[in-house]
């Protein structure tokens, strides 16, 4: 397919469908109602959804210019919409736009800005959505609570879990987490296949160049305690390289401190962003550990993943 839309959905805080989550996110495809019912059928029929279908099976891309901008953007895979057999591969939630960081790079205070709030998930809206995809037969094999703030931020995000767990108990569910929290507080008895935790940096004072308010040991505890409360969660520390958290020594502190904590994968993470690490650009990482992987971005990195 020349991009995942039409076998993904993406849900955001406010009860909006966008076109995925990258440079399309600007395009509205439809709405969940806080009340009354929902039908996706309806939806995945409308006339934005059919002009996506049209224009891939046309050879184009339907918005033009910001598909041609989207790093989701697949010109030359197969068309196969996999929302007409009511499969949906992946299923993004935005469980909040809050967040108590200031990541320089992050667009979540302009999208408060520039989006009809509310900016918190409504349970009651993600409800609506859960019960029309039950009903009309729509199988969901992967769930992430991503988008564009904190997920933990979320006041019931325990509950969120819970509901997409009753809906789909099959699907693999991966949260992406700052791990400015603590863990017990926010997760105990809250089984999440994959942790996947941002801490950038290795040591306080390179961590909040980009992490700004954050607090390393608080991120490393929360990834400590999600590997030892339950074994059978796959958690991950991702390290985004920048100019300021690059150098040898620290990528060797962070390998030490990740065989430490016992997580399944450091991940090492390119980005195109202001400041990006120049020392690795073109070349592999000195790694060490045998858990530690060197990877492009994370776009490409979801990608192969779903
Ligand atoms: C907007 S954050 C939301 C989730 C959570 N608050 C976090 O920071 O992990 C979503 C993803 O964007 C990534 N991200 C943040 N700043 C980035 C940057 N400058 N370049 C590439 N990825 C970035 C984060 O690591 C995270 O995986
Ligand atoms: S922690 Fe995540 S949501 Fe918060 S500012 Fe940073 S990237 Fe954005």
């Amino acid at each position: 397919m020349p991009c995942r839309i039409l076998r993904s959905l993406y849900l955001r805080a406010n009860g909006e469908i966008p076109c995925d989550d990258d440079f399309g996110e600007q395009i509205n495809l439809g709405w969940i109602p806080k009340n009354g019912n929902f039908s996706p059928n309806e939806m995945f029929n409308n006339e934005k959804y059919k002009g996506i279908e049209e224009a891939f099976l046309s050879n184009t891309m339907p918005w033009g210019r910001i598909c041609n901008h989207c790093a989701l953007n697949r010109p030359t895979d197969p068309v196969d919409n996999h929302l007409r057999s009511r499969v949906i591969s992946y299923f993004q939630i935005e469980p909040t736009l809050a967040c108590a960081l200031g990541c320089p790079g992050c667009s979540r205070e302009r999208q408060i800005r520039q989006r009809p709030g509310p900016h918190t998930l409504a349970l009651n809206q993600l409800q609506n959505l859960l019960d029309g995809l039950i009903s009309e037969g729509y199988v969901v094999h992967n769930i992430e609570y991503c988008g564009q703030g904190e997920p933990l931020d979320h006041p019931q995000f325990s509950k969120i879990v819970d509901a997409t767990r009753t809906a789909y108990p099959n699907a693999r569910q991966r949260l992406i987490t700052n791990g400015n929290n603590d863990y017990f507080k926010k997760l105990e008895g809250t089984f999440i296949d994959e942790i996947m935790v941002s801490i950038d940096g290795a040591t306080q004072n390179s961590y909040e160049k980009y992490r700004i308010g954050g607090n390393l040991d608080t991120a490393l505890n929360f990834t400590r305690n999600a590997k030892s409360s339950n074994k059978d969660q796959y958690v991950v520390w991702k390290y985004i390289l920048f100019t300021h958290n690059d150098t040898t020594q620290e990528i060797e502190l962070a390998e030490s401190l990740a065989k430490d904590l016992g997580v399944d994968r450091l991940q090492f993470v390119r980005t195109h962003s202001v400041g990006k690490s120049v020392e690795w650009e073109n070349r592999p990482l000195p790694l060490r550990w045998v858990n530690s992987i060197d990877t492009s971005t994370p776009l490409v990195e979801r990608q192969n993943q779903f």
